[in-house]
């Protein structure tokens, strides 16, 4: 069962106010939830130090849901019987959203998700939000940086079966890459978990690509990166925002370098908020720079703060309300406007692999 974490919060009362969060801290996905926590924590602990939400404390509940869409599905469930959160913030893979976002629009309890970028996640219902750009404009992004800027006409696929984030990527790079005239020559598949893509690649590999666009998570990329330089693919890879992880450097070694990715920050933006963002991050995590799961994370939580505080109450329907109508909020991540469908319209940025860490090389808008 999905185990709860948080330094003990305490139980609901009166003088707190209770969010509740579930992550990936374990399992495939570990970095996402990580770096989410620690982004939701430094929101949150910024909150109370400036005097709460309407006199209380807020305190986060928080449970692990081992990367496995059940799991998050049942955290949601204690989150809403047992824990009486007043929203819930999550989760990071769209497939865990997606099956949380059952429970929580059931419910009639709010739920933001940080960085699920499917675009099913927000159709569950009204009560459902996100602070990120969907996939449809992510997915055109990287096909006009493969036909623009890397002038790609043949580029493979390879997704992730169990993914609906993959799956929905793989789905619009290759209607958007063909819409610029370029020619899509294989589309594999793989199950997330997996170690060997050999086959796969071996098959990538009699099309004579140009580019290998592969929309998965890091855990699974880094291996596929590594096996495709080992059958002698020397092409450059392209992902999406679930690259991002330091441990994607680590499993992919050499052979992920001169890769690119689309996402949603740079932590080479030289804006001032964003600057002071980084600072206190990493005053608080042992000087780790913050990714973009720990900048949607941080703008999540502020995005629900704000909405808690301009609610006339703290009652599911009052904090929908507030929260729908959030407007030029600005993140770290980019200013947020959520849409009459609960989504933000935001731009993407296009990061190279480059000794070990991800540069910027461009900001693509919608
Ligand atoms: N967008 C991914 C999904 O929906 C999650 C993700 C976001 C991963 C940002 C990394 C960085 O599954």
């Amino acid at each position: 069962p999905a185990t709860a974490q948080g330094g003990g919060a305490p139980p609901a009362g009166d003088d707190v106010i209770v969010l509740g969060e579930v992550g990936a801290l374990t399992g495939g996905q570990a970095t996402f939830g990580i770096s989410t926590r620690n982004g939701i924590a430094l929101a949150v602990k910024e909150a109370n130090a400036a005097g709460g939400v309407k006199g209380k404390k807020l305190v986060v509940r928080v449970y692990d849901d081992q990367s496995k869409p059940e799991e998050a599905a049942q955290a949601v469930t204690r989150l809403i019987t047992q824990d009486k959160v007043v929203l819930i913030l999550g989760e990071v893979a769209s497939s865990s959203s997606l099956a949380m976002a059952e429970k929580a629009q059931a419910a009639g309890v709010p739920m933001i998700t940080p960085s699920s970028t499917n675009p099913s996640v927000t159709e569950k219902g009204e009560n459902i939000f996100r602070v990120c750009f969907i996939d449809p404009f992510q997915g055109f992004v990287m096909a006009k940086f493969a036909r623009e800027n890397l002038k790609l006409n043949k580029v493979a696929v390879l997704q992730d079966n169990k993914s609906a984030y993959s799956i929905g990527l793989t789905e619009v790079f290759r209607q958007k890459f063909a819409e610029l005239g370029g020619k899509i020559t294989a589309t594999e598949s793989y199950s997330q978990g997996d170690t060997d893509y050999r086959a796969q690649l071996t098959a990538i590999k009699k099309t004579q690509p140009e580019g290998i666009y592969v929309p998965g998570y890091y855990s699974e990329v880094g291996i596929i990166a590594r096996q495709a330089r080992e059958l002698g693919l020397k092409v450059p890879l392209m992902g999406g925002d679930g690259w991002d992880s330091e441990k994607l450097f680590e499993l992919g070694g050499s052979a992920i370098e001169g890769s690119y990715f689309s996402n949603h920050y740079s932590p080479d933006n030289p804006d001032e908020r964003v600057k002071k963002f980084i600072a206190d991050y990493k005053a608080d995590n042992n000087g780790a720079v913050p990714d973009a799961l720990a900048a949607l994370g941080y703008d999540a939580a502020r995005v629900a703060i704000e909405a808690l505080k301009k609610a006339p109450d703290t009652s599911g329907p009052a904090v929908r309300a507030a929260i729908a109508q959030t407007k030029d909020f600005p993140g770290v991540a980019g200013n947020i406007t959520l849409d009459a469908k609960r989504n933000a319209v935001k731009s993407a940025v296009v990061l190279k692999v480059q000794d070990g860490k991800s540069t910027y090389v461009t900001t693509i808008s919608p």
